[in-house]
């Protein structure tokens, strides 16, 4: 069946979350605790994956031309960039292209500073999201007077990925690119400015030690994308069907088999090849 086909048959407005691969599962999850009835449509771009090593140039064109194609064949109510390195580069330009609203991941800089008592925090976020002027105007603008220690770090995103796909991780690995936080004890607080880090928290956290606070959007994006859907569908039934939700690859992925316990158990039912 074409996925497009199935995603026509329900009614209730449905919710697309991007990103390049299953960095926004833990988004995923957290919209669907607060909105239960709705659809979701989880698109994962692994035909560009992983986002952290393409040039701007690249993003930019395969964002101009995917939108539109996602947009026509699944009809979403809201799109959900949950991609920080999508989302530092193209989120304007995604929002020019279309009236369906769309709500972005940025690093929680602001927060993460309002929290920290030492005054230091960190940034870990893949390697182009650290470079983006988007990312360094967020640093200038609310914690200009803080000390900010940024890594990006690539391998992380592929030990999350490995993770979710059933297979070992590399914890030393995963140590040696946190080493320059380690270095500096000052460090209180710590953004995970990539959707991918979450799946890595215990992980990461049991390396830091407990005293590190880590921080990302999960949850504030989550709410914001209820209020954007209430305010679109305020007279929704307050009884609706309970959703199907559907995971949708953009290029043929040859380890589907790895992945396919881990979406059934987060509430993806229909695991399909999208071909965009
Ligand atoms: N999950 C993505 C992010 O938040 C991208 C990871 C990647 O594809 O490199 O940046």
């Amino acid at each position: 069946m074409n996925p497009a086909d199935i995603t026509a048959q329900s009614n209730t407005p449905n919710i697309l979350i991007f990103d390049s691969g299953i960095g926004g599962l833990t988004i995923a999850a957290e919209i669907t605790k607060i909105l239960p009835q709705h659809p979701i449509i989880y698109i994962a771009d692994n035909r560009l994956y992983p986002y952290g090593t393409k040039p701007d140039a690249v993003l930019r064109t395969r964002a101009r031309s995917l939108f539109p194609i996602l947009e026509a064949h699944y009809h979403p109510s809201i799109i959900v960039i949950a991609c920080n390195s999508a989302s530092t580069l193209i989120l304007d330009e995604v929002r020019a292209l279309t009236d369906t609203p769309v709500i972005g991941v940025v690093p929680a800089i602001k927060p993460a500073a309002e929290f920290s008592k030492t005054g230091s925090i960190g940034l870990l976020a893949t390697k182009v999201t650290i470079n983006r002027p988007y990312t360094q105007n967020l640093i200038n603008q609310f914690a200009g007077d803080h000390n900010v220690v940024s890594v990006g770090s690539d391998i992380l995103v592929f030990q999350a990925e490995q993770k979710m796909h059933g297979n070992p991780i590399d914890t030393d690995a995963i140590r040696q690119e946190l080493l320059p936080f380690i270095n500096q004890p000052n460090i209180d607080t710590i953004v995970l400015g990539c959707t991918h880090f979450p799946l890595l928290r215990d992980e990461i956290s049991h390396i830091l030690g407990q005293s590190v606070e880590l921080i990302d959007s999960i949850n504030a994006i989550a709410r914001r994308t209820a209020v954007t859907l209430s305010k679109l569908t305020p007279d929704l039934p307050s009884t609706l069907p309970t959703p199907k939700h559907r995971f949708i690859f953009t290029a043929p992925n040859p380890k589907i088999d790895e992945i396919t316990p881990t979406l059934h158990r987060r509430g993806f039912s229909d695991i399909l090849i999208g071909n965009h």
